[in-house]
């Protein structure tokens, strides 16, 4: 037996390689993905390589994930629970694809993930795995070892001669944490108490609005269909974008979370989050559209959004009702092209300004001042009349509304 594995190089994942090629006797590809997590991904090879592994897949997915999943989320304004700018939920479709194609190129029949049987990434990876490679068979070690406790784990690898790692602080971080170019979060430790507040010391990517600078920064974004392609006149790549305004965002206090979700499993779970560009970015792509969209086909857009998020938060990117509503954002994208201005202020984000050669925004009939014929205001006590039609017929039969 052959299986794929998604390995990050850490203690957990290297503790999976050893327990496949033991438990089930199975050669080991693995794949170690680059979704800019912050943390060098070439030190999974010497790891992999003295574990004999043979097949060692690394892979900088930067650009592909900005440009194909982070940024078409992005045009939606998708946000799960009204908080939650799903950093992990997106990454999870892009590492199944690649995961079920590295199976079909080394001759693999399994593939398999480091995911607990508590959460969500495992519903997104396998849901993902089976949409794509029907007859893929999926090993996932955390619902099968009984390696149940941080001790018994660590047992494992002592007796294996995994190196544990330490990070720089000399002691492990007490969070499960998952970074890429969108977010990093945290969830355990502490977090396990809703009502703990996080210690200054866990978050990473940004400093605190309190500590943020006294003067704000400004920054322009140029959009074409939807996604940003400048930031101040420079054109970026995708992930050159988020890579920026994560700097940008973190130095400012902007883009931190923390919040009870709800599970797709069913558990509520409690998580902190840093997404300092996707805070950026939500905020202004809706300043866009709100001078180059149709009112009805915004209203229409955000009528569905939560459906959207639910999907890609539940694991069902790869699925067909995702890939229709996808079709109909990005037709609704086509006109959303111009600049936004942002200020930056102690974990603010304000619009400041907003323009494109596609704008709706009619200065000749919106304006306070004489508009010259443009907009005859006697037409408004028809359009009301008419709106109150129904209102007046049920009043004078007595409805009562109070
Ligand atoms: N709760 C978030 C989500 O479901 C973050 C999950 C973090 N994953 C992790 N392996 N630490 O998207
Ligand atoms: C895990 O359980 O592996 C992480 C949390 C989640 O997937 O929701």
């Amino acid at each position: 037996k052959k299986v794929v594995l998604a390995y990050s190089g850490g203690l957990d994942t290297s503790v999976i390689v050893k327990w496949l090629q033991e438990s089930y006797g199975c050669e080991v590809v693995t794949f170690t993905a680059d979704l800019g997590q912050g943390e060098e991904v070439e030190p999974a090879r010497a790891k992999a390589q003295a574990m004999g592994i043979k097949e060692i897949y690394i892979e900088d997915v930067r650009e592909e994930f900005v440009r194909d999943y982070v940024f078409p989320m992005f045009r939606a304004n998708t946000i799960y629970e009204g908080e939650y700018l799903l950093g992990t939920s997106i990454a999870r479709p892009l590492i199944a694809k690649r995961l079920v194609e590295i199976a079909e190129e080394t001759g693999a029949d399994a593939i398999s993930h480091g995911a607990t049987g508590k959460g969500n990434d495992q519903v997104r990876f396998e849901l993902g795995a089976y949409a794509l490679t029907p007859g893929i068979e999926v090993i996932a070690p955390w619902r099968e070892w009984d390696l149940t406790s941080r001790e018994t784990l660590m047992a494992y690898a002592e007796k294996h001669n995994i190196p544990v790692d330490f990070s720089k602080a000399g002691k492990k971080s007490p969070y499960s944490m998952d970074a890429n170019l969108l977010h990093i979060s945290y969830e355990g430790g502490i977090l396990e108490d809703p009502w703990a507040e996080p210690e200054e010391d866990m978050w990473r990517w940004s400093v605190s609005p309190e500590a943020a600078p006294d003067q704000p920064t400004y920054i322009e974004l140029t959009y074409e269909k939807g996604d940003i392609v400048a930031i101040d006149g420079e054109p970026l790549k995708a992930h050159e974008v988020l890579e920026k305004l994560n700097k940008l965002g973190g130095a400012n206090g902007v883009g931190r979370l923390d919040i009870v979700e709800n599970r797709y499993v069913g558990m509520k779970s409690r998580g902190a989050y840093e997404t300092p560009g996707g805070t950026i970015m939500m905020r202004a792509h809706r300043a866009i559209e709100s001078i180059t969209l149709d009112r009805e086909v915004a209203h229409l857009k955000d009528s569905l959004m939560p459906k959207y998020a639910e999907l890609i938060y539940n694991g069902y990117w790869w699925s067909p009702e995702r890939k229709m509503l996808q079709t109909m954002i990005d037709e609704s994208q086509d006109v959303v092209n111009g600049v936004v201005r942002v200020k930056l202020y102690k974990g603010n984000v304000t619009v400041v300004g907003r323009k494109s050669d596609d704008t709706l925004f009619d200065d000749r009939i919106a304006t306070f001042e004489d508009d010259a014929g443009a907009y005859d205001q006697k037409d408004a006590a028809g359009f009301i009349k008419l709106n109150a039609l129904r209102l007046r017929i049920a009043a004078n039969k007595g409805r009562r509304l109070k």
